[in-house]
């Protein structure tokens, strides 16, 4: 196969390139006024979600303002859960919720994993006007959460600050908690399987609960479904790379990307980028880790991190990104200042 020309792409098939590519977890978001407006056209979240044309204008928003080398598709994670039958509405300023999973018969509420396309069907029409619209340098990024993070706000209805509620199930109903498990799993091969088709370039795997789960369990519950969820997406789409996101995995981070085929793993802010470069890049391509803090607080220290990361990470192949997404509190000038500081070249 011809290599790749686009600089994400050459990133994650391994190449150390002389800048790295930048994209930002939540690029499209509350930060910026022209998001705001045009979540305030579709009414509300959800509604932007499911609008083909607005969830491809916030998505191409940022491209618009930064020139970043990725573009993510514009929907959620928890559309997964609602496209199984889940209740799902979001509650402005606190965030999702859902229906419960409890027992059994909440279980066997949900629907077949076949089932999803009629719900997702405009998330994948906006991955069809995305790849018609974005430059041609610039990569498309479909996305789905993990098995994991999806089952925590499944189970407990909400987010939850130590996801005792998918803990407690796992424990005290383990048949369950595999079965919800297994589901999510198996429409999550359905549901990256058709955004590919519809024109994502590459697939991104959010865990961003993944640092609950502790030995074992991380095994069992993280490391597994995305071996599985890889695996299936690798038989069909063997062209197309795979980022994880086992955020919050500390040293689960080493070895994961071996254990489970991703071709990225991206990082959070608990591990610093010198310490990735030793345990993490020796295995391929790392994205991460700026503090999304720095895009509320600016000056100096943000173009000194910023560096310091690129630095850190010049070794191997490597795509710029925060470690967490971007807050709604955060300056859309300092994105350019972030920007500026990976690009431009070091002054003497
Ligand atoms: O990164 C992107 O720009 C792509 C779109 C995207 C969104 N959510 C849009 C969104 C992606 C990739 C996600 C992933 C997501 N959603 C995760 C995993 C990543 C992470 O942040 O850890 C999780 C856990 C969710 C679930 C979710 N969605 C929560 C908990 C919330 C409420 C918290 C909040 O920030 O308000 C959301 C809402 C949400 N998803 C917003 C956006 C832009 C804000 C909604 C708004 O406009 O009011």
């Amino acid at each position: 196969m011809s290599k790749p020309s686009k600089t994400i792409l050459r990133a994650l098939a391994g190449e150390t390139l002389p800048t790295p590519p930048i994209w930002m977890m939540r690029q499209a978001g509350r930060y910026l006024p022209e998001y705001r407006s045009t979540r305030a056209q579709a009414g509300d979240f959800l509604s932007l979600c499911y609008n083909s044309d607005l969830a491809a204008e916030v998505t191409l928003q940022p491209i618009r303002r930064y020139g970043f080398d990725a573009a993510i598709l514009f929907a959620d994670i928890l559309l997964l859960p609602q496209a199984l039958g889940a209740d799902l509405w979001f509650v402005t300023g606190e965030g999702p919720r859902l229906s419960t999973i409890e027992t059994q018969a909440d279980f066997e509420k949900l629907g077949p994993i076949e089932a999803i396309h009629e719900t997702l069907s405009p998330v994948y029409e906006t991955v069809r006007i995305l790849s018609r619209e974005l430059p041609k340098e610039t990569t498309l990024i479909g996305f789905a959460g993990a098995p994991w993070t999806v089952a925590t706000y499944m189970i407990a209805g909400r987010g939850t600050p130590d996801q005792g509620p998918a803990h407690a199930l796992m424990r005290e109903n383990p048949k369950v908690f595999d079965a919800v498990m297994h589901r999510l799993t198996e429409a999550t091969i359905l549901y990256l399987g058709a955004q590919i088709e519809a024109g994502a370039e590459v697939v991104k795997i959010f865990d961003s609960w993944a640092g609950s789960l502790k030995g074992a369990a991380f095994e069992r519950y993280a490391v597994h479904p995305a071996k599985r969820i890889i695996s299936a997406l690798k038989a069909k789409y063997p062209h197309i790379p795979i980022i994880a996101f086992p955020r919050e995995a500390g040293d689960g981070y080493i070895g994961f990307a071996r254990a489970t085929g991703a071709d990225c793993v991206a990082l959070d802010n608990s591990v610093t980028a010198a310490w990735a470069a030793q345990h993490v890049q020796v295995d391929g391509c790392v994205q991460g880790n700026l503090a999304s803090s720095h895009m509320v607080t600016g000056g100096d220290a943000l173009v000194h991190k910023t560096r310091e990361i690129v630095q850190a990470l010049s070794g191997g192949p490597h795509i710029f990104n925060l470690g967490h997404g971007i807050t709604p509190d955060a300056d859309p000038d300092n994105v350019q200042r972030m920007i500026d500081a990976v690009r431009e070249p070091v002054p003497a």
